[in-house]
């Protein structure tokens, strides 16, 4: 969540920082800072706050220089502060460093450091690497960095500069994602390629226990151990403006109107309708392997595990493989069980999730085939997995997730299909399911026709501070989803429940001040969902029915009515879900909230 940006090469540093800086935004931050290298010695500015209060630090003294590091930091050790904020420098001033990630073992190597003699100004993890890189330094950064990361347990993403050699960067990597540009004569180092693609689009992508050395006219890889490595060097595939906000007042509102081109983008190519069959060249060289599997276990964190509920059900009903859906988290420290024949699949927007991250690795260490279902493409998941298939749903830059979750929800039918075909399903109803899959852009484009009733439904809520959604079956997940979408953006207290379960407890609190979202397409559990909301209104709840287009029953019982089209019971909720992202986005525009930047939350939690 820590975003890193530096620079070496023949342009005035600082606004190039700063602007990398601003792309990096979205990532969520507490304080920012900069350093640069001019006449020989390190400059350094920094602030807590937003990057504008650094923009006010900076002066003259920085302009010119062609070397620098920047950083915005989100706390994990120390407040955020103006003295915790990155970069951090050495006692002597003259090495500088920037860090993403947590220095397990930062209080062993204070105190070592302590009976040197060396004292740290800040409270942070990072500041004791930079005092141990000085400490170990010995005329040579690249040798200095290497040996004090050895020593290091726990993950980082760091750029180190020394005023001593005004010409050189060093760049390395364990757990958190770091990313070289390669310009003319000219090279970036982030932590996110939106900070680079207004350069270059040509990068290489570090591997964990990576070091570069980035000097003005070329740069070299090795691992710790001084091992040279070759790296391939990749093209970015997202443009600059894919990352712009093409018109939209929010990033939010952006992403939830282009989910039907996200999803074609996301289906291109992976379904052959003459053959019946969907092909997903990512699971190539496992596919014979995966289709025997006897289990599979769904896991991610927040939107994408919804989503892998949502897999869980399409799989088992499709391919007849028993499904598990775990919490990444939960998963990661309760040892366990994983028989032969185990598949785990990893859910993720960003492919940098450290608890979803840990969880694969956990799996994999136990002998389970991996998958990765990511949107960043070359991030730290699809590294790690034996096979994945890409979102390809284009950058998401609000926080809330929206556009990957239908990517998402999207993958896994796919893969629900492609076992399923090779397992129990005919071709026909392959046939059949795959023609429906490919409607549903469409669908979704004509869902987001309700925008304006959500608003209208939004505001007239407005002042109600707790919501309930209610959905079964294939609509439970799509519950919890509009309710996290409502809480996290606009505060609202919300809670998501399996419909059944009201009675169980949550019936209690029913009045008239409780708006009740309940999710009531046509289908297997139609006539149930009906119950529950004669149940909710008969305690005096108001209601606000999802149901499908041409229900004209449904308008006798609930207060309001979101319709959306009338699509094959499995795919319901790649449209279900678009009136509660729209009710969600319109409830927090309504109460000033910041759509894309809610408090306290931030787009890829990278630390625990
Ligand atoms: C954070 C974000 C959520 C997201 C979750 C998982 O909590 O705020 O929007 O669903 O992380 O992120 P991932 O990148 O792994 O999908």
């Amino acid at each position: 969540m820590c975003g890193i940006v530096a620079y070496i090469g023949q342009r005035d540093v600082c606004p190039l920082l700063i602007e990398g800086l601003k792309r990096l935004d979205y990532r969520g931050y507490d304080s920012a800072g900069v350093v640069v290298i001019r006449d020989g010695r390190l400059r350094v500015r920094r602030a807590a706050g937003r990057i504008a209060e650094l923009e006010r630090k900076l002066d003259e003294q920085l302009s010119g220089a062609t070397i620098g590091l920047a950083h915005t930091r989100w706390a994990t050790h120390g407040a955020p502060t103006e003295t915790n904020a990155h970069p951090h420098c050495d006692q002597s001033g003259k090495l500088a460093i920037i860090h993403n990630g947590i220095i397990e073992n930062f209080r062993v190597l204070k105190q070592f450091l302590a009976a040197k003699g060396i004292a740290m100004k800040s409270e942070t993890d990072t500041e004791v690497l930079a005092q141990l890189i000085s400490h170990l330094y010995e005329g040579s950064l690249e040798d200095a960095v290497r040996k004090a990361l050895r020593e290091v347990r726990g993950t980082f993403g760091i750029a180190v500069i020394h005023a001593d050699e005004p010409d050189v960067i060093v760049a390395a990597r364990r757990g958190s994602p770091l990313i070289i540009g390669i310009g003319k004569d000219e090279y970036l180092v982030a932590s996110d390629a939106a900070a680079i693609v207004q350069h270059t689009a040509r990068v290489i992508y570090l591997a964990d226990n990576e070091v570069a050395v980035i000097g003005r006219d070329g740069f070299r890889t090795t691992t710790l151990d001084a091992a040279p490595v070759t790296k391939e060097i990749e093209e970015i595939e997202w443009t600059l403006e894919q990352l712009e906000l093409g018109g939209h007042d929010h990033f939010m509102s952006k992403e939830i109107f282009e989910q039907p081109e996200a999803l074609r983008n996301c289906m291109r190519g992976r379904i052959d309708l003459d053959e019946d069959r969907v092909v997903l060249g990512g699971l190539t060289t496992v596919a014979r392997e995966l289709v025997r599997v006897k289990r599979i276990i769904l896991t991610g964190c927040g939107t994408a595990w919804h989503a892998a509920l949502l897999g869980e059900y399409l799989i088992e009903e499709l391919a007849r493989i028993p499904c598990e859906t775990e919490y990444a988290s939960e998963f990661r420290y309760r040892n366990p069980i994983i028989e032969d024949g185990t598949a785990i699949i990893s859910i993720s927007q960003s492919g940098e999730t450290i608890d979803t991250l840990a969880a694969l690795r956990e799996g994999r260490e136990k002998g389970a085939m991996v998958l990765g279902f990511v949107n960043s493409v070359g991030s730290t998941i699809t590294r790690e997995t034996d096979a994945g298939i890409y979102l390809h749903v284009g950058p998401e830059i609000g926080v809330a997730s929206t556009k990957a979750f239908l990517g998402q929800v999207t993958v896994l039918s796919l893969i629900a299909a492609f076992l399923g075909r090779r397992r129990h399903l005919s071709a026909s109803s392959c046939h059949d399911y795959l023609a429906q899959l490919l409607k549903i852009p469409d669908a979704v484009e004509k869902t987001l026709e309700v925008s304006d009733q959500t608003r209208e439904i939004a505001a007239e809520y407005i002042e109600n501070e707790n919501w309930l959604y209610l959905g079964r079956g294939l609509q439970y997940p799509i519950a919890l989803e509009g309710a996290l979408k409502l809480k996290e953006i606009s505060y609202i207290h919300a809670e998501g429940l399996p419909a059944a379960e009201m009675k169980h407890g949550p019936i209690a609190l029913i009045n008239e001040d409780m708006p009740v979202v309940v999710l009531a397409p046509r289908g297997h559990w139609y006539e149930k969902s009906l119950g529950n909301i004669e149940e909710v209104r008969s305690r005096g709840g108001r209601v606000i029915a999802v149901a499908t287009e041409g229900d004209d029953e449904i308008r006798e019982l609930a207060d309001h009515v979101l319709y959306v089209p009338n699509v094959p019971e499995l795919l319901q909720p790649l449209v279900t879900v678009i009136p509660l992202q729209l009710l969600a986005y319109h409830a927090a525009v309504l109460r000033g909230c910041d759509v894309d930047k809610p408090r306290n939350l931030a787009k890829a939690v990278t630390v625990e």
